[in-house]
């Protein structure tokens, strides 16, 4: 097996043959590649394609502007519309059908801080940030342009620098288009 299993996930938010249409997609399956290739047992088969691995996330990363580490924890059905300055830090948590766009930053605030845990099926907004000790809850979205700071509470929407908990007028039909996931524009 080349790919981690949960790739079948992540391939399932894309749409068809998405290898020419998407170029996030290179960075999902090289983190995939990467994170299968540690299951291994260890020996010269795992040292060699842990080469293979970093050589092709210096790439992918390089072309794509998609940094995503093999030990950041993602859980299955990561989607990334569009691709440039997308940063998730190593140590941050992501969970099922999360999704991200161009611009975002999962990181910390500070050299050495704390980073995000998101849950279950979050989404951001193009180049929202997400900074620090700061937990956001299941099916919450994230403005576009929007710095969270503070936790944001499952199935809020956040938006604005600092971001602040909205009331949307929109979640109803956003839901229903999505199937239940709040969902913003591609
Ligand atoms: C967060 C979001 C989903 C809210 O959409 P919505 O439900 O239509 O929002 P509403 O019209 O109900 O807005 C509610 C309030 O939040 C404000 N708001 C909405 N999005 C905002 C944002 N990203 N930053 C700051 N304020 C925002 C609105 O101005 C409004 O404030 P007001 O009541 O004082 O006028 C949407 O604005 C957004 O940011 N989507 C991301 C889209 C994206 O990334 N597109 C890129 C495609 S490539």
């Amino acid at each position: 097996m080349l790919f981690d299993t949960r790739f079948h996930d992540d391939l399932a938010r894309y749409p068809a043959r998405p290898w020419l249409r998407e170029q996030s997609i290179w960075a999902v399956a090289v983190m995939r590649f990467g994170q299968r290739n540690d299951q291994r047992p260890t020996g010269l088969l795992r040292r060699v394609l842990d080469r293979v691995y970093w050589l092709a996330f210096r790439v992918v990363e390089t072309a794509t502007g998609i940094t995503l580490p093999k030990s950041t924890r993602i859980g299955g059905g990561l989607r990334i519309h569009h691709f440039g300055c997308v940063i998730v830090h190593p140590d941050a948590v992501l969970g099922r059908n999360c999704t991200l766009r161009q611009g975002n930053t999962i990181g910390n605030r500070r050299p050495g801080g704390p980073v995000p845990q998101l849950g279950n099926g979050v989404e951001l907004g193009a180049y929202a940030q997400v900074l620090g000790d700061v937990k956001v809850g299941d099916n919450a979205l994230i403005g576009a342009m929007s710095v969270v700071l503070h936790d944001v509470p499952p199935g809020a929407t956040a938006v604005g620098s600092p971001a602040r908990v909205i009331e949307r007028t929109a979640v109803a039909s956003d839901s229903a288009a999505a199937g239940g996931t709040p969902s913003a524009s591609k």
